[in-house]
């Protein structure tokens, strides 16, 4: 039997790449150049399965179109908001994501960032590199103690969770959530956390906001310039989720202002660019969407792919169907 054919928009880590071969007639991108709409078109009309990864938009102009031979899309990633899943579903085809391997690795991204924009460790690299250091001084580049403040979580899924335990169990943080569809009372409790009935409530109280919503419109813009007035203007905001959560213009107003003590930021609206006001702001920490960037994590979102394809082509419900 001929084995179902593959094609990956990006390169992948090695071992992953090697098994993909082993298992699949496999198209590689050995160049690892994002595919056009209509190399991406092309892929759908001439392949079982696209792999595309949370950067491919598969919009519902890629999706589309006429003759297309694939049945899934094995999305290497655990957010979707890139795929048009009502046009993907309508074209027949089923959609899977990378849940969970990824979950520590970027709650650990969330926890640096927090660190890093609190204790300024940002500003203090740069400040070295640039030999701007002139020695230890008891009123030198003082930041915001960590140990024993609220962290608020807007959003309490699986990574909220995870970051919720590091910063709760290793830095004795008090944790705060407002999430609409909460865990069991049972885990609520295991993390030491408090429910708020209100996204506004967590704002008001938390010394750190950190964002664990699923982008796209449901929650587009939900920090705006309203909401981003609610936070204490000694507190500071946390993205590891998707950009478009957050109103950027507004957030480049209330860390300029003052309003805001300072963000930590992993995504952005419109990435990969990131807007030259926010580079220019030092109480702004910027990471190039790293959160789930670990060796371990990426091979084994790979995997999980794999996983879910294989299910796919022996007549399995994949685990991870999202569609
Ligand atoms: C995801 O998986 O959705 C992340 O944004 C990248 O790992």
């Amino acid at each position: 039997m001929s084995k179902p054919k593959v094609i990956v928009t990006r390169r992948w880590p090695a071992p992953v790449e090697a098994r993909l071969s082993e298992l699949f007639d496999v198209t590689l991108n050995a160049d690892d150049q994002p595919l056009g709409v209509a190399e991406l078109q092309a892929a759908l009309r001439s392949a079982d399965a696209l792999c595309p990864t949370v950067s491919d938009r598969i919009s519902a102009e890629v999706l589309d179109i006429d003759g297309i031979r694939a049945r899934v899309i094995g999305n290497y990633g655990v957010g979707f908001n890139h795929i048009d899943l009502k046009t993907a579903a309508t074209r027949g085809l089923v959609v899977t994501n990378t849940p969970e391997v990824l979950t520590d690795c970027t709650a650990d991204t969330a926890m640096t960032l927090l660190l890093m924009v609190a204790r300024r460790a940002g500003e203090g690299e740069r400040h070295v590199r640039h030999n701007e250091w002139t020695g230890w001084r008891p009123t030198h580049m003082m930041g915001t103690k960590v140990t024993g403040k609220t962290l608020g979580l807007i959003g309490f899924g699986r990574i909220a969770r995870a970051m919720a335990h590091k910063a709760h169990f290793g830095f004795g943080m008090r944790i705060i959530f407002n999430d609409p569809y909460p865990p069991s009372a049972e885990i609520v409790n295991a993390l030491g956390a408090t429910a708020c009935a209100s996204v506004e409530d967590v704002l008001r109280e938390a010394d750190f906001v950190a964002l664990h919503c699923p982008g796209g419109e449901a929650t587009r813009h939900l920090m705006n310039a309203a909401r981003l007035a609610l936070m204490k203007p000694t507190a500071f905001l946390i993205n590891t989720a998707r950009g478009d959560v957050v109103d950027q213009p507004a957030l480049v107003d209330a860390l300029t202002s003052g309003r805001i003590a300072g963000a930590g930021l992993d995504v952005y609206d419109g990435e990969p660019k990131v807007p030259d006001a926010l580079k220019s702001l030092d109480n702004v920490v910027l990471l190039p969407h790293l959160g789930s960037a670990t060796l371990e994590t990426r091979v084994a979102m790979g995997m999980r792919v794999i996983d879910n394809l294989e299910a796919f082509f022996a007549g399995k419900p994949p685990r991870d169907r999202v569609v």
